[in-house]
Parts: C-alpha cells; sequence; structure tokens
C-alpha cells in the first residue's frame, strides 16, 4: 500500500437564512419562556428558510463562499459529500443538486445520514479520499433545515432547532504539521427511539395517517439524549485524547456539536478544558444539526481561535445514537 496522505481543511464557506426566529417569537407561538429556552438551552434565536428554500440553498450558498475563499471554481473539485437529514428529497441525494446548482462537471458525490455527527462522519469520509490520493480536492457539506421536520407547536423541540449550513473543502496538506490528525466514531442503534422521525421512510410510507400522527416531525426524549451526551462526548474525546498523549489542556479551540449549551460545558469541564478554548454559538443559531460544526469553526475563526497550527478537537453525539471525535491541526 501506498504511504498516505495527510488531509487538511483548506478553505471554509458558511451560510444561514436571513429571517430570524427569537425566543420572543416562540413565546408568541407554544407556552415557553425566553428565561426557560436560554437557562435550559443556551439558545436565543436561531435562523430559519422561507417557504420553498431547501437545504440544497443553504449548501450551495457555503459552498460557493469555500470555493471563493480558496480560490477555485466548482468544477475543480473531485467530489461533494452533503451530510444532512434533511434532504431536498429522499432521491435524488442533495449532492446531485447541488453539484447541478454549482455547475461541478465530471465531479461525483453522495448524502451521508448521522444527524449531529453527519459533519464530522463526513470530514473523515472526505478525508479518507485525500489519503488514499484518490483524490486531491474534496467539498464536505453539513447543512440542514430543521424547520421542515419540526412541529411548531410542540415546545419541547421547536425552540431547539434552526436551519443553516456549512462547508470546507479538504485537500493533501503539505506536510504533518498541518491537517487531520485522528478521529474516533461510534454508533449506538439501542437510542434510536430517543431521538427520531418516524414517518416518510420504508417502515411508515407517508399515509394519511402519519400525517395525522405528527410521523413527519422530529421526536425526542430530552432528557435521554441529554444524559447520553453529557456522558459520551467526554468519554470518546478523552480516549481520542489519551491515544494521541494529549490532556484536555491541550487543545487549543474545542468545537463541539450545538445542542444545548450545558452539554458543551459539561464536556469542557470534564476533559478540563479552559473555558477561552470552547466555541459557542448556540445563542445566534440553535442547533442545525449537521450545520453546526462548520458554523461553530466560523465563529471560532471570527473570534481569533483558528489560526494555522492550532490544535482543535471535534465533537458531536446525535440521532442514532452516533458519537465522532476529530482531532486536528488547522492549517491556514
Ligand atoms: O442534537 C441532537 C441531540 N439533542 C440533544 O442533545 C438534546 C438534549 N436534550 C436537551 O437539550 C434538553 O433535555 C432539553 C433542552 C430538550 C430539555 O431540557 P430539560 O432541562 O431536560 O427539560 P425537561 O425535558 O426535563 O423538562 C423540564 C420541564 C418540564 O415541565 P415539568 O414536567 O417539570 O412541569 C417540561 O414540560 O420543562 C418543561 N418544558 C418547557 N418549559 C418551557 C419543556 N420544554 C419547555 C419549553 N418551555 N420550551
Amino acid at each position: 500500500m501506498s504511504q498516505l496522505v495527510r488531509a487538511k481543511i483548506s478553505a471554509l464557506g458558511t451560510y444561514v437564512p436571513p429571517r430570524l426566529l427569537t425566543n420572543a417569537d416562540l413565546e408568541k407561538m407554544v407556552e415557553t419562556l425566553n428565561d426557560w429556552i436560554v437557562d435550559r438551552t443556551g439558545i436565543r434565536q436561531r435562523h430559519i428558510v422561507d417557504k420553498g428554500v431547501a437545504t440544497s440553498d443553504l449548501s450551495v450558498e457555503a459552498a460557493k463562499r469555500a470555493l471563493a475563499e480558496r480560490g477555485i471554481g466548482a468544477s475543480d473539485l473531485d467530489a461533494i459529500i452533503v451530510a444532512t437529514v434533511t434532504p431536498d428529497m429522499l432521491f435524488p441525494s442533495t449532492a446531485c443538486v447541488v453539484q447541478h446548482k454549482l455547475g461541478a462537471k465530471g465531479v461525483w458525490g453522495f448524502d451521508l445520514s448521522a444527524a449531529c455527527s453527519a459533519f464530522v462522519y463526513a470530514l473523515q469520509v472526505g478525508a479518507q479520499f485525500i489519503a488514499t490520493g484518490a483524490h486531491k480536492k474534496v467539498m464536505v457539506i453539513g447543512a440542514d433545515v430543521m424547520s421542515s421536520i419540526i412541529d411548531y407547536t410542540d415546545r419541547a423541540t421547536c425552540v431547539i432547532f434552526g436551519d443553516g449550513a456549512g462547508a470546507v473543502i479538504l485537500e493533501p496538506a503539505e506536510d504533518d504539521s498541518v491537517g487531520m490528525i485522528d478521529f474516533m466514531h461510534e454508533i449506538d442503534g439501542a437510542g434510536g427511539c430517543s431521538l427520531y422521525m418516524p414517518g416518510g421512510g420504508s417502515l411508515h410510507p407517508a399515509t394519511h395517517e402519519t400525517v395525522d400522527k405528527k410521523m413527519h416531525f422530529v421526536h425526542q426524549d430530552g432528557q435521554a439524549v441529554f444524559k447520553f451526551a453529557v456522558r459520551k462526548q467526554a468519554e470518546i474525546c478523552q480516549k481520542l485524547l489519551a491515544r494521541n498523549n494529549l490532556k484536555g489542556s491541550d487543545i487549543k479551540t474545542f468545537i463541539p456539536h450545538q445542542a444545548n449549551k450545558r452539554i458543551i460545558t459539561a464536556t469542557a469541564d470534564r476533559l478540563g478544558m479552559p473555558p477561552e478554548s470552547i466555541v459557542i454559538n448556540i445563542d445566534c443559531f440553535g442547533n442545525t444539526t449537521a450545520g453546526t460544526i462548520p458554523l461553530a469553526m466560523e465563529t471560532a475563526r471570527q473570534q481569533g481561535k483558528l489560526k494555522k497550527g492550532d490544535l482543535v478537537l471535534l465533537a458531536s453525539v446525535g440521532a442514532g445514537f452516533t458519537i465522532g471525535a476529530t482531532l486536528l491541526r488547522w492549517a491556514y
């Protein structure tokens, strides 16, 4: 086997739709309070698409920004991977829609479904194409229009989620001083019943009954997910750090999935990370599922927390359950 090449992130672009849904707006829609939402989740507002705007639209905007930052065209890409749980349609894949809208000629790609861990999973899949030498430029997009599957009469879920997208370009690193270092992923299907959308798949295809029973919306046992996320996110990060002879305090920038501010701070506490290393933007965007980590990368960058050579830890827990952690050095 030929020598593996380390992949690096060479560009980042993000996009959220302009329309805001604030806690004050939600107070008028369901029985909730701004104070409860801020206290229990850390969320103050989220961005929501207008009718007719799909995951591919957010993806394309994020992708264009990443391409512009890198100074290349869409047809310079080899592959496009779209991480999402809200594809435009069940098929064709959103990657095909994005490829067409971008005018990316000669590119292949596919969607990857892993809910809130989908971006970190797709990042690793893309990195493997670079590592083997099969590809030179892979675009990885994390995007979700969660508002398309949320019941805005259910206060337990509607206050949490938002819409958004982020895209990165993966390329070979010139040397091992920057780029993807290691990852650890795990799935645990026993948790499937804690966070899921029962309708619309082959088990419960759409019928009047599935619509009446609200089976095309997100169903969540919040406390079960919360407990699992706090325990498991810290555990997988700990294992990944130990395998690389690192401690939490060695991490310059911790970019976790933004599901709940309390999950993020509990994980960071367990890992012994200093508060200044933690990136939190859930107050502005809510939980955008596959979009949270690239959106948080952008926040980190704006806060001056992503400089060339910085040691970065990404982490996520999501529906499935899916669990993921990635260690990398920022490359530019
Ligand atoms: O990214 C995917 C992964 N998802 C997650 O990581 C989500 C993890 N879970 C959570 O973030 C939290 O469990 C929630 C934010 C979903 C809920 O917070 P909680 O502190 O676990 O609240 P709870 O479900 O235990 O509910 C506490 C109380 C209940 O009232 P009673 O029974 O004590 O009277 C709820 O009915 O809060 C009530 N409640 C609300 N009150 C005002 C639930 N939702 C709301 C609301 N506004 N929106």
